[in-house]
């Protein structure tokens, strides 16, 4: 994919609109059903249905990773959206559970996939990250800067749960979704995005973490927060998240000039069928006009929205030229929305040509023969260093 200088982007700006071609989801092969939870926490499949509406969530085992779901939800939408991964300028993951605090899980996808023109960052903001990711890249492509971006929301909130406190941990799963976004001269694609946080509800949900002021034992023994363990104060989330949902909703429709009703499906973040259900009332749409999988995978936080999109799509709840608002609200506080016009590729162009597929698969192993060989040849030039000094 060619890059755009910035005095091309002047001239092409006007004409460029940022596109979802492809998509793709990904979740562990272990699922964990109420009834089993209750085995080990004070719960009930019951108290859980009925407050949450979920049934079971995905959790990662052993050789499963936030970047593992995230590399295998990224092949997928590459397939779809039938580019090469060296077609990529930017990879974005969006994540409160990276695999390291550096190097970001978005270097680890660009590796695996053999990405070489792309960058690559993580992004973090919490359960409303996949909206902030797009939106990053959407504007990237409309500035002209970039042809083709790799957005990603992935978490294993598994490994952050603190799996005594049955406020919390009935809540969230593991999983991963990712959309391919391509420069078009055609109109649509994203057309509005609202952006916000209130960091003022910091103390509201948080997994505090090295740097973190309750890395001090005595400041994190007064609150009660244990390092690198999610908590959250519930009941306060859940006004806020009903809250910002319909504001956000309103905002970036009056940005893109048409009118909530003009909505064809919500995909929100999936917290709780609850939430939804009283956003759904406070916007004056019908329920089922707001897509919702919480009962098989849970809250997956960033992931949730790209995983929906991936389901609603499969469940044929998407046509072409639809309104698609997405909304995501967590941790910061941080809410955001966007509204985009779907312009779904040509079925021809969903399942890929026989080539491209060949050819992203010889990519993919160049990548796993590139990166060892780069850091076997790291490994000798020390050697040779220390024999030599
Ligand atoms: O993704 C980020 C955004 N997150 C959200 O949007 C989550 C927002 N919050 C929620 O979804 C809901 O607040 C929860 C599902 C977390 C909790 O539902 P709630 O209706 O607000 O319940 P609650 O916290 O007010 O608790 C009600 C009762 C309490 O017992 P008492 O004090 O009334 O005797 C809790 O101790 O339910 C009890 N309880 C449970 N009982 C059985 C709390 N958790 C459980 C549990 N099983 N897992």
């Amino acid at each position: 994919m060619a890059t755009f200088s910035s005095g091309e982007a002047h001239d092409d700006a006007a004409a460029r609109h940022a596109h979802v071609v492809g998509w793709g989801m990904a979740v562990p092969e272990s699922a964990l059903t109420n009834d089993e939870l209750s085995t080990f926490v004070d719960t009930s499949d019951d108290w859980i249905f009925a407050r949450t509406g979920i049934r079971q969530r995905f959790i990662a085992d052993e050789g499963e990773s936030t970047a593992t779901l995230a590399y295998r939800a990224a092949q997928q939408a590459l397939e779809v959206a039938d580019i090469l991964p060296t077609d990529l300028d930017l990879i974005v993951v969006a994540t409160s559970t990276p695999e390291n605090i550096f190097p970001s899980t978005a270097s680890l996808v660009q590796d695996w996939l053999n990405a070489h023109d792309a960058g690559a960052f993580d992004l973090s903001a919490a359960c409303s990250g996949f909206v902030y990711a797009l939106n990053m890249a959407a504007d990237s492509i409309r500035a002209g800067s970039i042809g083709a971006a790799l957005v990603i929301g992935a978490e294993t909130m598994s490994r952050i749960l603190d799996w005594q406190d049955r406020s919390t941990c009935i809540l969230f799963g593991d999983g991963a979704g990712a959309v391919v976004l391509q420069a078009s001269p055609a109109p649509g694609g994203v057309l509005s995005s609202v952006l916000r946080s209130d960091g003022a509800g910091s103390d509201l949900l948080a997994i505090p973490s090295v740097g973190s002021i309750d890395a001090d034992e005595s400041r994190a023994s007064t609150n009660g927060n244990k390092l690198y363990k999610m908590y959250m104060a519930g009941s306060e989330v859940f006004r806020f998240a009903t809250r910002v949902i319909s504001e956000s909703i309103e905002q970036t429709c009056t940005a893109a000039g048409i009118q909530v009703t003009d909505i064809d499906l919500v995909i929100p973040h999936q917290a709780n069928l609850r939430i939804l259900q009283a956003a759904a009332r406070k916007l004056g749409l019908d329920a089922d006009k707001f897509m919702s999988n919480v009962e098989h995978y849970g809250n997956t936080s960033a992931a949730s929205i790209p995983i929906a999109l991936c389901e609603a799509i499969e469940q044929q709840r998407i046509q072409d030229k639809d309104h698609i608002a997405l909304v995501g609200f967590g941790g910061g506080l941080t809410w955001a929305a966007m509204l985009i016009r779907w312009g779904v590729p040509e079925p021809r162009e969903q399942h890929g040509s026989m080539l491209n597929r060949q050819r992203r698969h010889v990519q993919y192993r160049i990548a796993r023969w590139r990166s060892r060989s780069r850091r076997w040849r790291r490994r000798v030039d020390r050697k040779v260093r220390e024999i030599r000094d």
